[in-house]
C-alpha cells in the first residue's frame, strides 16, 4: 500500500516534527556509511516511510520493492521482528525477511510520555552490516528522543513564561520578585515606575541599592525578613518626598518546599486604593474580628455572638458607651459575612445635616429639584445594594425619615425622592447608638415599630471600667502599633501606669485609652511610660488608686503621698505646706521621682 497525494501531504504534516527533528540525525548517521550500500529509513509508528536517505543504487533497488516515501514497510514484518526496542534482522530483499542478504538495524523513537511515534531504521547488505551498526541507529534514534524531548521542555518552558509575563503584567499591583539576598529576579512594568529606572539598571540589581536612605529602612527590613506580610500600609522615600503603598510579602519556596529562595513583593498605592474604594462605596471596612482585641470573659462573650450574626443576615443593633467598639464590631460583621467582597457603607446619621439626609440615604430622581443633576442620583441604599449598610447613631435620625427608613427594612426596595419608581435592594443594616433607645422610645423621639424593626439581634458593649483586665493588653497592643506608626521605640512601661490606668474610669473607653496612649508617645523623652506622662486629667479623676505594697521602701512611699497629693489639688504651694517642706524641695522631689510633666505646670 501506497498513500496517494493527499493522503501523503497529511500524513508528511503530522509527521511535520517528527521528521525536521530527525533529519540532522539521519544525514549524520548517513556520512559515516555513505558508499557502502545502505539507506536511512525513517518511518511512522504505522510503518509508513517518511524519509529515506541512502546511496543511488540502494534508493533505486528499494523502488524497484515499492519501497518509497508513502509506503507501508512494516506489513511484512510485523508481528515477526520486535520493534519495539533495537533489533537487528537479516532479509532477503530490503524489509521482507525472505533470505539474508540484507540486514536492516533498527530503533523505536519515543515522545516524553514512552509512546511509540516512528522507527529508524538502516539497511544495508549483510557483508558490510555489523553489531555496530545497530548501536549507531539506537544512539541516533535515542539523540532524536533527546532534541525532541528538549524542544517540548523548551515550548512548555515559553508558554509558562509567556502566561507568566501576562499574568504579572495583568495584575493591578506593582510585583518584584527578590532572591534571599535581595536581587531582583522578576519585576513588572508597574513596579518599575516606583523607581523611575530603565530595566537594564533593575534587573539583577539588589534591592537595597534601589530603596536607599535611612528612611526606607522600614520597608526594606520588612521585604528582608522572614515572615508573609499582607496588606501593610508602607512609604517609599526618594529624597523627602514618599509615596504610599500597601505591601504583601511572600515567600518563594524551592520546588522540593523545603528551603525559602526568595520573596514576591506586591505593592499598591495606596491613594488609588482609597480613591476606588471611596468612590464606589463611600467607606470601608478595615476591622477584622482577629485585629479585636480583648480577652475579659464576657468580652470574649460577646465577640463571639458577633461571630455567629455575622454568617446570619439578621439586622444588627449595637447599643454601648461612646469609644466601646460600635464601629470596630460593625466592620468587623460585614468583614465575616457572606457580603464582605460587597460594599460596606456607613452613614452617621448625626453628622448629616437634617435636610440632606433624606437625598443622601435614598438619592434623588433626575429633576427631582432645581439644579439636581440629570438622571439622578444614587443614596446610600443603593450603594450599599448587596452589602450592608451601618447606620451610626440611628437615635439622631429625623423621626419623619424614621418611617422611610422603617418602610426600606419592611419592603426591601427604596423610592428615590421625587422618583415613582420603586428600586429592589438587599441589604444587610447594622445600627448603632450610645443612646438609651427604648427611653427614646418612651418619650417619643425614636418610632417604637422601627426600635423593633431593628432590636433583632441587639448587642451591648462592655464599658472599658467594668472589663479593666483588658487594660493591660490593649494598652501593650496600642503602645506597639503607636509606636510604630511614630517610629518610637518603647521597651518599658512602668508597673504604676497600669495601676492608674486601671483605677481610673474610662469615660471615653478604648478610644480614650488609644488617646490618652498617642498622647503619651508624642511626648516620651526616653523609651520608658512612666506616670508622670500620664495627663494630668487622668490622674485627678483617679482618686482611689491606692499603694499595693505595705512594706515599700521609704522613697516609695514618699513618692505614692506625693503623687495621691498631686491627684486631689492642683496648687504645688498647698502640697508643699501639707508634706511640710520648701517648695524648692517639693520640686527636687518631683525631678527625683520622674514627675517632670508637672514641673512646668502651676
Ligand atoms: N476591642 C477593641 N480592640 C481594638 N481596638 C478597639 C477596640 N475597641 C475599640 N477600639 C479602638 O477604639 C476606637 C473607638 O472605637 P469605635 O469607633 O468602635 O467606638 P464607638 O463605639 O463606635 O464610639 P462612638 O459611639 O463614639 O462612635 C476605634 O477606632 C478602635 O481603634
Ligand atoms: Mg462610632
Amino acid at each position: 500500500m501506497v498513500l496517494n497525494g493527499d493522503q501523503l501531504i497529511k500524513k508528511m504534516e503530522e509527521n511535520n516534527e517528527l521528521i525536521e527533528a530527525s533529519l540532522p540525525f539521519i544525514k549524520n548517521l548517513y556520512t559515516f556509511v555513505r558508499g557502502s550500500g545502505f539507506v536511512v529509513v525513517l518511518a511512522d509508528s504505522e510503518g509508513f516511510l517518511l524519509k529515506i536517505v541512502g546511496d543511488e543504487i540502494e534508493k533505486k533497488i528499494l523502488e524497484e520493492s515499492n519501497l518509497v516515501v508513502g509506503a507501508c514497510w512494516a506489513k511484512k514484518i510485523m508481528g515477526k521482528v520486535d520493534l519495539s526496542k533495537p533489533n537487528q534482522f537479516l532479509t532477503g530483499r530490503p524489509f521482507s525477511l525472505e533470505s539474508g542478504k540484507w540486514t536492516c538495524s533498527g530503533a523505536p523513537l519515543r515522545n516524553h510520555d514512552g509512546k511509540m511515534i516512528g522507527y529508524l531504521n538502516m539497511t544495508g547488505p549483510s557483508q558490510n552490516a555489523n553489531y555496530h551498526t545497530l548501536g549507531m541507529v539506537a544512539a541516533a534514534a535515542y539523540a532524536i528522543e533527546k532534541s525532541l524531548h528538549q524542544k517540548k521542555t523548551y515550548e512548555k518552558y515559553e508558554m509558562a513564561n509567556s502566561f507568566k509575563e501576562t499574568v504579572i503584567e495583568s495584575i493591578s499591583e506593582a510585583l518584584i520578585a527578590i532572591d534571599t539576598e535581595g536581587v531582583i529576579a522578576l519585576i513588572n512594568e508597574k513596579a518599575k515606575g516606583i523607581f523611575d529606572l530603565p530595566i537594564h539598571l533593575i534587573m539583577g540589581k539588589n534591592i537595597r541599592e534601589l530603596l536607599t536612605g535611612r528612611e526606607n529602612r522600614d520597608i526594606l527590613s520588612k521585604m528582608l525578613d522572614d515572615n508573609d506580610i499582607t496588606d501593610i500600609e508602607v512609604k517609599i522615600f526618594d529624597q523627602k518626598k514618599y509615596d504610599e503603598f500597601t505591601m504583601t510579602c511572600n515567600k518563594i519556596r524551592s520546588y522540593d518546599k523545603r528551603n525559602v529562595v526568595g520573596k514576591i513583593i506586591m505593592l499598591n498605592g495606596i491613594n488609588r486604593a482609597r480613591a476606588l474604594t471611596t468612590r464606589m462605596v463611600g467607606a470601608n471596612a478595615r476591622f477584622q474580628f482577629e485585629n479585636i482585641i480583648g480577652e475579659n470573659v464576657r468580652f470574649l462573650h460577646t465577640v463571639k455572638l458577633a461571630k455567629m450574626v455575622a454568617r446570619s443576615y439578621s439586622t444588627v443593633l449595637l447599643l454601648g458607651e461612646s469609644g466601646t467598639g460600635k464601629d470596630v464590631f460593625a466592620q468587623a460583621i460585614h468583614n465575616a459575612s457572606e457580603r464582605k467582597d460587597k460594599p460596606f457603607v456607613a452613614i452617621n446619621c448625626a453628622a448629616i445635616p437634617r435636610d440632606l439626609i433624606s437625598t443622601e440615604l435614598f438619592g434623588y430622581s433626575g429633576g427631582a429639584f432645581t439644579g439636581s443633576k440629570r438622571g439622578g442620583n444614587q443614596g446610600k441604599f443603593e450603594l450599599a445594594d448587596e452589602g450592608t449598610i451601618f447606620l451610626d447613631e440611628v437615635s439622631e435620625m429625623p423621626l419623619e425619615l424614621q418611617a422611610n427608613l422603617l418602610r426600606v427594612l419592611e419592603e426591601k426596595a427604596i423610592t428615590r425622592i421625587g422618583g415613582r419608581e420603586t428600586i429592589p435592594i438587599n441589604i444587610r443594616v447594622i445600627a448603632a447608638s450610645n443612646r438609651n433607645l427604648k427611653e427614646l422610645v418612651q418619650n417619643k423621639s425614636f418610632r417604637e415599630d422601627l426600635y423593633y424593626r431593628l432590636n433583632v439581634f441587639t448587642m451591648e458593649m462592655i464599658p472599658l471600667r467594668e472589663r479593666q483586665d483588658d487594660i493591660p493588653i490593649l494598652t501593650n497592643c496600642f503602645v506597639k502599633n503607636i509606636s510604630k506608626r511614630m517610629g518610637k521605640e518603647i521597651k518599658k512601661i512602668d508597673e504604676e501606669v497600669f495601676k492608674i490606668f486601671a483605677h481610673y474610669t474610662w469615660p471615653g473607653n478604648v478610644r480614650e485609652l488609644q488617646n490618652v496612649i498617642e498622647r503619651i508617645i508624642n511626648i516620651v523623652p526616653a523609651n520608658a511610660i512612666t506616670p508622670d506622662l500620664i495627663p494630668l486629667e487622668v490622674i485627678y479623676n483617679t482618686p482611689n488608686y491606692r499603694i499595693d505594697t505595705e512594706i515599700a521602701p521609704i522613697d516609695e512611699i514618699e513618692r505614692q503621698v506625693i503623687l495621691k497629693l498631686l491627684q486631689h489639688d492642683l496648687s504645688k504651694n498647698s502640697i508643699a505646706k501639707r508634706l511640710n517642706i520648701s517648695r524648692a524641695t517639693l520640686y527636687r522631689r518631683l525631678e527625683k521621682y520622674k514627675f517632670e510633666a508637672l514641673l512646668t505646670s502651676s
